[in-house]
């Protein structure tokens, strides 16, 4: 595997870079086609291991399995996509896609000579890199959290983590004053989406559903906040692709809740960017995973696989999204979140607007469940006083030590 430049090719030479040294473009890994095989196993950190950014396989999770795929033939018929197929990713061990995120970053910022990182998310990536991070003992982690988001973090405090709380902060302010904590402090920034590790971590959804699914995939549809699963995804179908397991790329379908809906206002318009005006400052919505509010960095790069694609973004209402969440429950027993459900409710209205034509062949990721609200959230409150994220005083018995604070 080579770090490589999508848009010069120029291999990295620098550990854990963003972005290309020469042309800024984003960093994506290349693998040797012509040494990948599909190893046989149900274990899919064995099965795909060598499209996967690892060296050393004993970092991956040992235990895991295939998550369940089913044809949704009530809830296709009811949608108009009899060969509709639901991919059930609420069974992984945090609930959600991300477990996958975790896994696999967590290797990869170690193995790419990472100590400590600082990131910030709405909920589920945050709780799986703090759930999985014991597994790599020697990686240490901040954590940012918008306070409304608190309660969706979830996990047993350890000395690997630092949680702060970051009062009336929207997660985009939560996500940059990682980025500055890390700057100031020496630590690495974890980017998000561009940290190739989580990209290729949540690409496992799709290649495992290509294994499931007998007919080629026709559409890949999800909940989208960054879209850095949809990004990961695409680039895995191009890898089968190329050693022949596909027969063609899957159109892509990325979902948001009208309320929050950045990517796919600009796409409406055809903007080649997001513009001020695209941007939602206080996001609001149920689907709470997917409400960032400024995509602009990631959605050049987005709108460039979607047109390649030949697909599609689409938003839908809070109606439309509990519709479909309920439709999910009733037709075929699986409780989601509103996240999820955002892309099933994408499929109801492309499909109603003829978009997806009824004999194709559509992939769902469902990306994840709620989660139980925990009575006690453990972290280091932070507020900002004259431009300055300062701590205040906590029950929790962690401090913010002689840390660096970031100015804002
Ligand atoms: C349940 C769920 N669905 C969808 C998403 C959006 O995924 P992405 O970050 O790939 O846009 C997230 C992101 O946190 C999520 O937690
Ligand atoms: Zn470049």
């Amino acid at each position: 595997m080579k770090l490589t430049c999508i848009r010069c090719h120029k291999q990295q030479e620098q550990l854990y870079a963003p972005f290309c040294s020469d042309c800024g473009g984003l960093i994506n890994p290349v693998y040797d086609m012509t040494s990948v095989t599909l190893k046989h196993s149900d274990n899919p950190y064995v099965r795909y291991s060598d499209l996967l950014p690892v060296n050393d396989s004993s970092l991956l999770p040992n235990d895991a399995i295939f998550t369940p795929v089913v044809h949704a033939t009530r809830l296709g018929k009811l949608l108009g996509v009899p060969n509709l197929y639901l991919k059930n990713e609420t069974v992984l061990n945090t609930g959600t896609t991300k477990y996958r995120m975790a896994a696999v970053s967590l290797a990869f910022l170690y193995e790419n000579g990472v100590k400590h990182f600082c990131t910030s998310s709405t909920g589920n990536s945050s709780t799986a890199y703090a759930q999985l991070i014991s597994n790599i003992p020697e990686l240490n982690l901040s954590l940012f959290t918008a306070a409304d988001f608190r309660y969706r973090v979830h996990f047993e405090p350890t000395d690997q983590i630092n949680h702060f709380i970051l009062k009336d902060a929207t997660f985009s302010e939560a996500f940059e004053v990682a980025g500055l904590y890390a700057k100031n402090n020496g630590f690495t920034p974890e980017r998000g989406f561009f940290n190739p590790g989580r990209r290729e971590g949540l690409k496992l959804a799709y290649l495992e559903a290509v294994d499931q699914i007998p007919n080629p995939i026709d559409w890949y549809v999800q909940g989208v906040s960054s879209a850095m699963g949809v990004y990961g995804s695409f680039s895995g179908a191009k890898e089968l692709l190329q050693l022949g397991h596909i027969p063609y790329l899957p159109h892509l379908l990325c979902c948001q809740q009208d309320s929050c809906a950045p990517m796919v206002k600009a796409w409406e318009e055809d903007s080649e960017i997001i513009e001020a005006r695209h941007i939602v400052k206080k996001p609001q919505g149920i689907a709470m995973a997917i409400l960032r509010g400024d995509p602009s960095k990631v959605y050049p790069y987005m709108r460039g696989i979607v047109k390649e694609s030949a697909g599609n973004f689409a938003r839908a209402s809070e109606e439309k999204i509990r519709k479909a969440r309920k439709l999910v429950f009733e037709e075929e027993g699986i409780d989601i979140c509103y996240s999820a459900a955002t892309a099933v409710a994408g499929v109801m209205i492309a499909a109603n607007a003829k978009k997806i034509p009824a004999s194709d062949t559509v992939l769902v990721n469902l990306t994840g469940r709620d989660q139980p609200v925990d009575a006690v959230v453990h972290g280091q409150w932070l507020k900002k006083i004259n431009g300055q994220w300062l701590p205040q005083p906590t029950n929790s018995p962690r401090s913010s030590g002689s840390h660096h604070f970031a100015n804002q």
